[in-house]
């Protein structure tokens, strides 16, 4: 046995738990990711494994995304990536209710399962029944060689490695850099954005690798914060646009691995209920990057302010307005508004391992959680 817990201490690289460790290693999972991939300086994008592929999502009329969980809030980023760059219709189903649901499948339909493990029961059965209606089946899957991957007529790997923690992190952020270049690799096609827009995106993704770093080395910071929020009995996570799949991605992840209720909303939604919890003891994070719903989100902060809950604010560089009405800021780099889910999910995913950490939870076996889902 001790040689196991040695074997396991070399393994986690000097770092507490595999999360940690998993989620220090974004810079190069993602530029694994990227590597080959992208040219910003001769402006081209190549997805070897989509070769023939490109050229049909172009020219699909409608893509319909199924997973479960975390690869589930990459689906919808994903979503807004293809409908904003590529004007094409989108659809992201949990694979557990489009499988059983008599689903539509159109002529041109393109159906993409997104799972890190390639093997999750009910996307796997998803794509099996799309692919029985005739649609052009797709996989992004991390794991090679997996059923996914088999089953699906092409797929992009992630190449994120192999990730232990139960939670899902540097899959996830694989995962929506995958998705961000099919996306960019199907406007170009299709000529949906402009030759600028094309180098700029592939700039920032070129970036990318580097400016997680800039988080990353915030963690002690963003510790200091999870020290006051260790014994919160709920949280409440806000965000709109690209922003609100992270949202949900946060409160996914504190769910996940510190067993505090937590729930994530679009933030314009939070006047249809969750306004009614906020009171003193609510925590509230906000992702209010300056994109384009950023002046909406700073009215939805004083609201909540306004009725005294307690708000974490994931902020840009150089800001300051949000500084002045917030409990607490974060500050990230800036980016493309397409690509800023791939840079405000980290300090929510630093949060909750902290919190976690502190509440003392296994953090990479939470209870009643399994890596990889194969079973019903
Ligand atoms: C399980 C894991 C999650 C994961 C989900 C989907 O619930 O605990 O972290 O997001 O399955 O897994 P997949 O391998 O299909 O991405």
């Amino acid at each position: 046995h001790t040689v196991d817990l040695e074997l396991e201490a070399i393994e986690k690289g000097g770092f507490d738990h595999f999360m940690l460790k998993e989620i220090f290693e974004q810079p190069k999972s993602i530029s694994d990711c990227l590597r080959g991939r992208i040219h910003p300086e001769e402006a081209w994008i190549k997805l070897g494994g989509l070769r023939d592929y490109i050229g049909k999502l172009a020219n699909s009329k409608r893509i319909v995304f199924v997973a479960c969980g975390t690869s589930w809030h990459a689906g919808l980023v994903g979503e807004y990536l293809f409908e904003e760059l590529a004007r094409i219709n989108v659809e992201v189903e949990y694979a557990s209710e489009f499988r059983y649901r008599n689903p539509i499948i159109r002529e041109g339909d393109i159906v993409i399962a997104i799972s890190q493990s390639g093997e999750t029961a009910d996307t796997l059965a998803a794509l099996e029944l799309a692919k029985s209606k005739g649609a052009i089946i797709l996989g992004v899957c991390n794991v090679v060689g997996s059923s996914i991957a088999r089953v699906t007529h092409a797929g992009v790997y992630t190449h994120a490695g192999p990730e232990i923690g139960v939670a899902s992190t540097k899959a996830f952020t694989a995962q929506v850099s995958v998705l961000s270049l099919m996306a960019i690799a199907t406007a170009h096609q299709k000529g949906t954005i402009t030759e600028d827009t094309f180098r700029r995106l592939l700039w920032e993704l070129q970036e990318m690798p580097k400016k997680v770093e800039m988080i990353l080395q915030k963690a002690d910071e963003i510790k200091d914060i999870s020290k006051l929020f260790t014994f919160a009995s709920n949280f409440i996570f806000l965000g709109r646009g690209l922003n609100f799949p992270v949202a949900l991605e946060g409160a996914l992840k504190l769910k996940e691995i510190s067993y505090i209720h937590a729930e994530g909303y679009p933030a314009a939604e939070m006047k249809h209920g969750p306004i009614a919890l906020i009171d003193e003891d609510m925590p509230v994070v906000f992702i209010a990057t300056r994109d384009s719903s950023y002046e909406k989100v700073v009215s939805n902060i004083q609201e909540v302010k306004a009725r005294k809950g307690r708000v974490i604010a994931i902020v840009s560089a150089g800001e300051t307005e949000v500084q002045k009405m917030v409990d607490f800021t974060i500050e990230i780099p800036n980016t493309h508004e397409m690509l800023q889910p791939l840079l405000s999910v980290i300090p929510l995913q630093l949060l909750s391992y902290y919190i976690a950490v502190l509440r003392g939870r296994n953090v990479d076996q939470p209870r009643n959680l399994a890596k990889s889902v194969t079973v019903e």
